[in-house]
């Protein structure tokens, strides 16, 4: 028998004495339950293994476990199974400890079948109850999910479009934040950083200067050395770039590592004047990418340095600039690249 919402109207009905098991069984069917029966805990264990009802009604007072290590096992097992308990005479323990367990009801012996009727159909009532607040959770959950998705796949769509108007107000950053996300992510994999942590770090260096659309066209590509307080407002973009994307970039971690990508390992950086292993993983990791790039990348007040003189500096940066134990991996890994490319 299936019921109107397409769950299974059935019942597993355990009680030891015939007599009794028999009349469960007929009432149950005159409520048009279908049933399956076990004589005792242990059997009706193993037939709800192979076939769990929605409801189960069991005696107390059985030979073997008994009706209480039931109650007790099924509830371990599978807590969406509502019990109902039948016993021959009052026994508070027994009773309170199915209580405890989470029985739906319990009534005594000899059963009444309107008693009987009205445990079974109310039970049944929540049962049904109980499945469509899970399916409309579900269904509530599915849509919070695919919303989530689009809102995410909007705000990446337009955090890139924002990159690119940055980068096209100065041609000499032109395509910096793609290679430096490219940078801090091979070396990533390079020492194994977790998936988890590659994802945030792509995120976090992709966005890295996002605060610098705040800055004067005139200061952005300025071809000369910047004045004081030309240079104090570049200083601000960590921090500008960090306000930005608090209110959509929910993660800290790729917060921080933003704001803290011009940190000295030494403690002489900004804006917080973080010092070694207080400034973020992730932002020790963007810095050297960052510094990296800005070598090999023309400029509007110089050229190009060589590959090999940019690893020079970093390796003359170690422990003042950067962070000791990351740029003698990050010199390797490009040492390695260079040599497969040329075999
Ligand atoms: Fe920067
Ligand atoms: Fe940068």
């Amino acid at each position: 028998m299936i019921d109107h919402d397409g769950l299974r109207r059935c019942v597993t009905l355990v009680d030891d004495e015939p007599f009794a098991l028999d009349l469960l069984v007929r009432s149950a069917r005159s409520f048009h339950f279908d049933c399956q029966t076990a004589v005792s805990a242990e059997e009706a264990l193993e037939l709800l293994e192979r076939q769990p009802t929605p409801v189960v009604v069991t005696d107390l007072r059985m030979p073997g476990l008994g009706g209480v290590w039931l109650v007790q096992e099924i509830k371990r097992r599978w807590p969406h199974i509502a019990v109902i308990v039948v016993t021959t005479g009052p026994d508070d323990d027994a009773l309170l400890q199915c209580m405890s367990a989470g029985v739906q009801h319990y009534f005594l012996k000899p059963v009444h079948i309107d008693e009987f009727h009205h445990a079974l159909q109310t039970t049944w009532y929540h049962q049904m109850m109980r499945r469509e607040h899970h399916r409309q959770r579900q269904h509530l959950e599915s849509i919070v999910r695919k919303q989530t998705h689009r809102l995410q796949h909007t705000f990446f769509s337009a955090i890139t479009s924002l990159v690119r108007t940055l980068e096209a107000r100065d041609p000499y950053t032109s395509g910096h934040s793609r290679r430096v996300r490219n940078y801090a992510v091979r070396l990533a994999k390079y020492i194994g950083l977790d998936e988890h942590s590659q994802n945030r770090l792509r995120l976090a260096a992709k966005l890295h200067d996002i605060g610098k659309v705040g800055l004067a066209e005139g200061i952005l590509n300025k071809p000369a050395k910047l004045s004081a307080g030309e240079y104090d407002q570049v200083k601000e973009h960590p921090v500008i770039g960090e306000r930005i994307l608090r209110p959509i970039v929910r993660n800290r971690v790729v917060l921080s590592a933003i704001r803290s990508h011009h940190e000295r390992f030494d403690g002489g950086g900004y804006p917080d004047g973080l010092r070694g292993e207080e400034i973020p993983f992730l932002a020790r990791m963007i810095t050297v990418a960052d510094c990296f790039d800005a070598l090999t990348s023309t400029r509007a007040y110089r050229g190009p340095m060589s590959q090999d003189d940019a690893l020079g500096m970093l390796h003359d940066g170690m422990a003042t600039q950067f962070d000791p134990h990351l740029v003698p991996l990050f010199l390797r890994m490009m040492r390695e690249t260079k040599t497969l490319a040329r075999v």
